[in-house]
């Protein structure tokens, strides 16, 4: 009989109670006592890294369940987890999302050191502009206020007046004074932005760049309908950077947090989640009765993410996952970034 280490069972037993639920698993991997003693050891590495160099995990809920589950102190949307990041007293804050979030947390927590797992974890919005593109817009457009997605760069945020996430968007617009809004960089939510508004009855002309997101403008409405003629109760999720045709043919949609909170206080027999499938995994843990029927997609930056790449940014991070920022930019995009929470009231809820 092989001997056993009482730490790792502890540990795999700890892990297994909540990587049982994931069937929305990446790597299509089925998580029994077997597979969570065979990572058990890294989780209790980097969990003793943590408290030895006083550091916190921020993950954002894409991200592989056994980040989230396994070593996480925060798992939420974007909204959530930049107010953690302003929030954090720790010396070290590694960023597992992608790297536009990491930038945001070193924006708002200047004197920590912060770490991104995998410097290549772009985004594909994110990408999409420069600051210069911004400064011609607003050339273009001077009597504009200018609307930032979070999911920007921080060059892009050092020139934008407010930054939005998808929980604050269409509340933060709405009450800006400027009709015309240049909104970037996001093509498909400044289209979700024209609707909400009109459905509203405020009236703003939305000037947008031309970015979208790989992962959510690939759900269609066609999706939606064999989906509904299938599973008959069906409830459709979606995230406002999908088009406004999948919008407008969902039962809800709203930011990560959001989606995870109708879905927990909805019943229905089936979900259709238009999303990234780690927000399907997360749900299968935390409300298991659920039933979800698949299309969700996966984004390949979220997924550069490892227990292995987390440990090495967290044990001796190579120069490339030390996020640094230029101090007079940083200044500007936190100017950007405070006015989004200034202006966010009541803060969404969007931790789970
Ligand atoms: P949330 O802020 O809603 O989590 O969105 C982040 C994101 O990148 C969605 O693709
Ligand atoms: Fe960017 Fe889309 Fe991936 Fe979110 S899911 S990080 S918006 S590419």
């Amino acid at each position: 009989m092989i001997a056993t280490d009482p730490t790792i069972e502890a540990e795999a037993e700890r892990l297994l109670q909540a990587l049982m639920h994931v069937e929305c698993d990446p790597h299509g991997r089925k998580w029994n006592l077997d597979t969570c003693r065979e990572i058990a050891p890294l989780t209790l590495e980097i969990n003793r890294l943590k408290k030895e160099k006083d550091a916190v995990i921020l993950t954002h809920s894409y991200v592989e369940p056994e980040i989230v589950y396994g070593v996480g102190d925060f798992k939420g949307d974007s909204y959530f987890l930049s107010l953690k990041a302003k929030e954090a007293k720790a010396k070290v804050i590694v960023f597992a999302g992608v790297v536009f979030m990491a930038e945001t947390a070193k924006i708002l927590s200047p004197d920590a050191l912060v770490v991104v797992p995998d410097r290549h974890s772009g985004c594909s919005l994110a990408d999409s502009i420069t600051g210069e593109d911004v400064r011609r817009m607003k050339a273009a457009y001077p009597d504009a206020a200018v609307v930032c997605y979070i999911n920007s760069t921080a060059e892009v945020k050092a020139e934008c007046d407010v930054c939005v996430t998808s929980g604050n968007v269409y509340d933060i617009v709405a009450k800006l004074p400027q009709r015309r809004i240049i909104f970037v960089p996001d093509r498909l939510m400044a289209e979700n932005i024209r609707s909400e508004l009109k459905r509203r009855g405020v009236d703003k002309e939305i000037i947008s760049s031309d970015g979208t997101c790989m992962v959510h403008e690939e759900f269609t409405v066609e999706q939606i309908a064999e989906a509904r003629a299938q599973f008959p109760g069906l409830k459709v999720v979606s995230h406002p950077e999908c088009t406004a045709e999948v919008a407008a043919a969902s039962d809800f949609v709203g930011s990560t947090g959001a989606m995870m909170k109708y879905v927990k206080s909805t019943k229905a027999p089936y979900f259709l989640m238009l999303t990234e499938c780690g927000l399907v995994g997360r749900l299968e843990v935390e409300d298991p009765e659920k039933n979800f029927i698949g299309g969700c997609r996966l984004c390949p930056y979220m997924k550069m993410n490892t227990l292995e790449k987390v440990r090495d940014a967290l044990k001796a991070p190579r120069p490339n996952q030390i996020v640094t920022l230029d101090e007079e930019l940083r200044l500007r995009a936190e100017r950007c970034i405070d006015r989004m929470f200034e202006l966010t009231e009541p803060a969404p809820s969007a931790a789970s």
